[in-house]
């Protein structure tokens, strides 16, 4: 997925996010992560394609790794997380390349990572990995996934909400709604109807079957529709734990 776009959205992307999805994004978020808490209530997380942080803040977990390419969207998380009592340590450090940013406050740490799916390299396993909106953006789905899936601990977790293709009647709805309307009401609120054109054409990329043939080596612990079908949350188990 183009940068270029959710660094011209960022400063506007929760807001637009709410405007557009009638609020219904954050209905999943709020399914998706009761789903979590069930498995698994703290440790480290890693959150791909973080964008504003918007699932890190809901998890709350005591270490969190943000991965996220988008330089515009770095900046709004760490100014979220700021005013929320996050101190920005003296550590910011062009790591293999790309920028790493460390936030604290007392016993919590975030460490953002400026880098892509594909291509991120953490020292360190996660106990699960969250995925919200994100694996359709991958310029290569197996390679991010299959880069995702090391940095996760034996018996962790990859948990992942995506829109889905599928036949059903409102989910045809749904998609006209992304494909023909979103992009105008963007562009009369951001000026960024050709963007929200290709953002709505992306929705179409991914079939259930393509995530789920990357999950080898684990098994689906929870698989459903989430309200408006178009949804789907997997949160599956790494086999060797
Ligand atoms: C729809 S937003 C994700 C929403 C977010 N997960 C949340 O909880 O609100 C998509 C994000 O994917 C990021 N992205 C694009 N290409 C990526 C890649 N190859 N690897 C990881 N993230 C990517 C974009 O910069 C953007 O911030």
């Amino acid at each position: 997925m183009d940068i270029k776009i959710y660094d011209k959205l960022a400063k506007r992307y929760d807001f637009a996010t709410k405007v557009v999805s009638f609020g219904i994004e954050e209905l999943w978020r709020w399914m998706f992560v009761r789903e979590i808490k069930k498995y698994i209530k703290n440790g480290t997380l890693i959150d791909v394609a973080s964008a504003t942080g918007e699932m890190a803040r809901a998890l709350d977990f005591n270490k969190m790794y943000l991965i996220e390419p988008s330089a515009e969207m770095v900046r709004v998380i760490v100014e979220k997380f700021q005013k929320m009592g996050y101190k920005k340590e003296d550590f910011e450090v062009i790591f293999e390349q790309c920028p790493h940013i460390k936030l604290k406050k007392n016993q919590k740490e975030i460490i953002i990572i400026q880098d892509t799916a594909e291509d991120a390299i953490l020292h360190e396993k996660a106990d699960i990995i969250t995925a919200f909106m994100a694996l359709r953006n991958f310029d290569d789905l197996e390679k991010g996934m299959e880069n995702l899936k090391k940095h996760i601990k034996p018996g962790g977790y990859f948990a992942v909400v995506e829109m889905v293709k599928n036949d059903s009647i409102i989910s045809k709805l749904i998609l006209w709604y992304m494909n023909k309307i979103v992009p105008v009401i963007a562009g009369m609120m951001l000026g960024m109807k050709e963007e929200y054109k290709l953002l709505g054409k992306s929705i179409t990329s991914l079939d259930e079957n393509k995530i789920l043939n990357n999950l080898k080596g684990f098994s689906i612990v929870k698989k459903q529709k989430l309200i408006f079908p178009i949804a789907t949350l997997i949160i599956a188990k790494r086999d060797d734990g």
